[in-house]
């Protein structure tokens, strides 16, 4: 048997994805913040939504509303115990319209391209600037990307900054870039805007790809 990295995600998800939803993915804060990146994405009924390390699945409901029946959600993780959890929430749904792919975002290969992608805590992800790239590949001209997780602010919100890689590091492996975890993605998008929230402990970022 190939031994895990334990600083790997995949080792991180397999201890975490029983408890994941209760802990991480609900409370007030990230639950206001995914909705309003889904928001941003300004997607339209039939939309092809990507949404990029989905974990267990906690913005499905989100973006269903937003793209309908007639829309494509493609959730892609590494993770095979949080995907699982994803499938299940598909299931007791009944959502006919979704695609679960399991695989490093580096390396997904996206059938087609979509409108639009969500990246809601996602740290290490937006950190790979290979993942990014693959991800901006799989948009139309002008596709729509969101992001939202957590960030430190400037040295004065030393507190803030405390808490923040307290409560970030158990998911996470990698703090580098955590002062603008947007950085790699406004490579792409010259437009991203960006809005601190929580005294500088998270961000919302959203932005249109060049046409
Ligand atoms: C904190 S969870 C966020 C899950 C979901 N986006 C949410 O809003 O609850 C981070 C997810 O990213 C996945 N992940 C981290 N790095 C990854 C990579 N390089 N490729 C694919 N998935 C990755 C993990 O498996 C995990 O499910």
């Amino acid at each position: 048997m190939t031994a895990v990295d334990p600083q790997s995600p995949l080792a991180i998800y397999r201890e975490e994805a029983r408890r994941y939803d209760r802990r991480a993915a609900w409370p007030t804060l990230v639950g206001r913040l995914r909705k309003e990146a889904v928001a941003r994405l300004e997607l339209a009924a039939g939309d092809t939504v990507i949404d990029v390390g989905c974990g267990t699945g906690a913005s499905f409901a989100a973006l269903q509303e937003r793209i309908g029946p007639r829309g494509r959600l493609i959730g892609v993780d590494a993770s095979p115990e949080m995907l699982a959890r994803a499938d299940a929430r598909v299931l007791t749904a009944g959502w006919q319209n979704v695609q679960l792919v399991r695989s490093a975002i580096e390396d997904a290969e996206f059938e087609i391209q979509a409108d639009a992608a969500l990246f809601v805590l996602t740290h290490d992800i937006l950190r790979s600037r290979q993942a990014v790239a693959n991800v901006m590949a799989a948009l139309v001209p002008a596709g729509a990307v969101a992001m939202t997780g957590a960030k430190t602010g400037p040295r004065r919100y030393s507190i803030t900054n405390l808490i923040v890689r307290r409560a970030v590091k158990r998911y996470v492996t990698t703090l580098e870039g955590l002062e603008q975890p947007w950085s790699v993605v406004s490579e792409h998008i010259p437009d991203l805007r960006v809005r601190s929230a929580a005294f500088g402990g998270a961000y919302l970022a959203w932005g249109p790809l060049p046409n």
